[in-house]
């Protein structure tokens, strides 16, 4: 975990207080989202990917508990936080918002005492609210200038977004030119995928052997984030506008200037004459008693919906008011949304069923009697692991209550004891065989989880690594999706990754195939040439070694720099008192259980075989770091040890990093520099010992800064 651990993190998730759940998913919030800027945007990984996958599990984990408690900026909702390559940014100023949250009608009239303290309003003074659903998309901004659309962009992280302004064109209710506007003007809304499209979408993915979507909204926002505009084309989004950017003219708060309504009621107006769609329930309330009766009406209205919404949003209507109360933070005083509880549904558990996972994990999933949910039919439901079943005590013919929290693959939440068939069925056992290859399954002492022990003798390991393989942060395989590979393992003729590369050789016999022909014969085989090389970072990861993420690969690749070093190393490593086992488990961000996990796949000769014939038909580059290699600190290898005060560890970490140093955990003779903080202890003294140059936080600060007196230190 990280340094600036939160306390509340060691407080297991089913005893977590309301109040606690919503300050840690804040905190997670930040924290991942830390992370992944380390990680997009710097190159420079700031955990390893365990640990970062715990810190999502276990907002994962909250957010199933209290769903009604998910931020809109929660890291369950950011689909692939990457600023992805190819889409320019675009500054959004003034910055797009977020909104608080109410959960409750006290929270609402606390809300609307808020605004009259603020406003030294009277008693009687009424306070009209627009009020609308919260629709559960993706928001975008649309700039006209002098009436013609010239570019749309998503929100980012508010501040900075992505520039899909091709992609934006396609949507059918986006106006390319609208009358009557100020010269300049940037609106804001929603960009959503009805329910019914979602479903037929991802019922054509499924047959083409395409990416299936969780929700609706992942399925808005991977349309909307095509490199090809001519795929979001193809994609049935819908916009709801509901807000401004800027307005030529406008002052340093965004009021003034051009802005020509007196209200938000007046600007919803304006934008149905310029040809916007805007939601048919917003409304105008004139009391507290009208806003809670438009709730309760969507509360009702919100299952036969054909869109998701997660909530209602209350906006003060009148503008002087809206721009005196301004902001806290990054959302506006005068707005706020006002969440509903996630959807419940009871319904029968039919079968237990047992999936297994490229690295051979067993998952239980409840098999249901299909029900709709918040208008989506759910027939199947996660149910994780063996303890988890075990503690809520869910067996085959149980009747259970499931919730959806905005994903289609519901949680259960508790089994109707009072229901349960007599006699009662037996406890759900797990299997000790692999359903799908009749391989021994193990759990490993300290995991949750049951493991096939097959290995690529498994059909479902083998077709699931293959799915992985060919996986866009792997080698991102063009028009290969997961129906493709089945088919063609099942043929036999793909068995394991090179055959991949030979599949020119069976050219005829793609063609051949029902449900191709020539043309996308060709179109694949381009498509894998295209891939014939490959960073090393992106090969590691391909592999599938368990617990080896995106990062982890990374980090292998930047300090083992070929794959010949790697194997090398890897497979020497296999002996626990080896040096390449202590250089291994001292990279920053290994630990011994991912150590065990790579020496493990050495271990076995079939991956080493699936390796030399990869090597065979590919042209694997050595990793290039990209950094500063020319830095006073780049080839150096640098420990951390103490507090740091004006920076975390892994800013630091990411930081040396960037200059083109290693980082790792320990001191030993191959230790060029000890950066040590107050506090600091064993790994200080050692250094000393073994003469190791010391400098300080300041010292430090003085290296990233480029001057200071490092040149004699080193
Ligand atoms: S108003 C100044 N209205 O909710 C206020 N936001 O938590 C800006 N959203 O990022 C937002 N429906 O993506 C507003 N009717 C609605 C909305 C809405 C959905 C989203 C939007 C925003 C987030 C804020």
């Amino acid at each position: 975990m990280s340094e600036d651990r939160n306390a509340l993190r060691d407080i297991p998730v089913d005893k977590l207080l309301k109040h606690d759940a919503y300050d840690e998913l804040a905190a997670l919030a930040a924290e991942i989202a830390a992370h992944d800027a380390a990680y997009y945007q710097e190159d420079a990984p700031s955990v390893s990917d365990a640990d970062y996958d715990a810190l999502r599990k276990r907002n994962e984990a909250i957010e199933a508990r209290f769903p009604d408690l998910v931020r809109d900026d929660s890291p369950s909702k950011r689909v692939g936080a990457a600023v992805a390559a190819g889409f320019g940014k675009v500054q959004h100023n003034p910055p797009m918002l977020s909104l608080g949250n109410a959960f409750s009608s006290e929270d609402v009239a606390e809300f609307y005492d808020r605004i009259r303290r603020f406003l030294s309003l009277g008693a009687d003074e009424p306070v009209e609210i627009v009020a609308e659903p919260k629709i559960d998309g993706l928001s975008v901004s649309l700039r006209y200038e002098n009436g013609k659309f010239v570019r749309g962009a998503t929100r980012g992280d508010g501040r900075e977004g992505e520039d899909v302004t091709a992609n934006l064109r396609t949507l059918p209710e986006i106006p390319d030119t609208i009358e009557g506007a100020p010269a300049e003007i940037e609106v804001r809304g929603e960009v959503y995928m009805s329910k019914a499209d979602f479903l037929a979408l991802n019922e054509r993915q499924d047959e083409a052997g395409g990416k299936v979507f969780a929700n609706p909204r992942n399925a808005a926002a991977g349309s909307l984030r095509q490199k090809d505009a001519g795929v979001t084309a193809s994609r049935p989004l819908k916009v709801f506008l509901y807000a401004w950017g800027y307005v030529s003219g406008v002052n340093g708060q965004g009021y003034g200037g051009d802005i020509d309504w007196p209200d938000q009621w007046t600007f919803y107006e304006r934008l149905k004459t310029w040809d916007f769609p805007v939601n048919p329930y917003a409304t105008v309330c004139k009391s507290f008693d009208e806003t809670m009766a438009l709730y309760e009406k969507l509360g009702v209205d919100r299952a036969s919906l054909d869109y998701d919404i997660d909530g209602v949003v209350y906006k003060v209507n009148r503008l002087d008011w809206q721009q005196r109360l301004g902001f806290v933070s990054r959302a506006p005083r005068w707005a706020t949304a006002h969440k509903f509880p996630a959807e419940k549904a009871t319904t029968l558990v039919q079968d237990i069923g047992i999936q297994v996972g490229r690295t051979g994990t067993l998952t239980p999933v409840a098999h249901l009697e299909p029900i709709t949910v918040g208008g989506v039919v759910v027939q199947r439901a996660t149910l994780h692991n063996e303890d988890y079943i075990r503690e809520k005590d869910i067996r085959p013919g149980d009747r259970v209550l499931i919730q959806r929290a905005g994903d289609v693959i519901p949680q259960v939440l508790e089994v109707d004891l009072s229901a349960r068939p007599s006699p009662p069925p037996p406890p759900f056992e797990m299997p000790d065989t692999c359903p799908e290859c009749g391989s021994l399954a193990v759990r490993e002492e300290g995991q949750a989880a049951w493991r096939c022990t097959g290995g690529l003798i498994c059909p479902a390991q083998a077709v699931e690594r293959l799915k992985h393989f060919v996986s866009r942060d792997a080698f991102d395989i063009e028009g290969f999706g997961g129906k493709h590979i089945e088919a063609f393992w099942q043929d036999k003729i793909i068995e394991q990754p090179a055959d991949i590369f030979r599949l020119r050789d069976k050219r005829d016999e793609i063609a051949g195939r029902e449900g191709w022909g020539e043309k996308s014969a060709e179109n694949l085989l381009a498509a894998i040439e295209d891939r014939r090389a490959i960073e090393l970072a992106r090969f590691i990861y391909a592999l599938g070694i368990r617990q080896v993420g995106q990062a982890t690969a990374r980090l292998l690749a930047s300090r083992y720099g070929s794959l010949e070093n790697w194997r090398q190393a890897m497979i020497a490593a296999g002996d626990d008192t080896s040096e390449a086992y202590a250089e291994l488990v001292d990279i920053d961000g290994i630990g011994p259980s991912m150590a065990d996990d790579l020496r493990g796949f050495f271990q076995e000769d079939h991956n080493l075989t699936v390796l030399q014939e990869l090597e065979a038909e590919l042209d694997i580059e050595d990793y290039e770091a990209a950094v500063i290699t020319d830095s006073t600190i780049s080839g150096k290898i640098l420990v951390f040890t103490g507090n740091l005060e004006s920076m975390s560890r892994s800013e630091a970490k990411a930081r040396a990093e960037a200059l083109g140093a290693k980082v790792a955990g320990s001191v030993s003779k191959k230790t060029d520099l000890v950066i040590a903080g107050p506090g600091a202890g064993s790994k200080r003294k050692k250094a000393e010992e073994l003469k190791v140059t010391v400098i300080t936080e300041e010292e430090w600060m003085q290296i990233l800064d480029g001057g200071g007196p490092q040149m004699q230190l080193l």
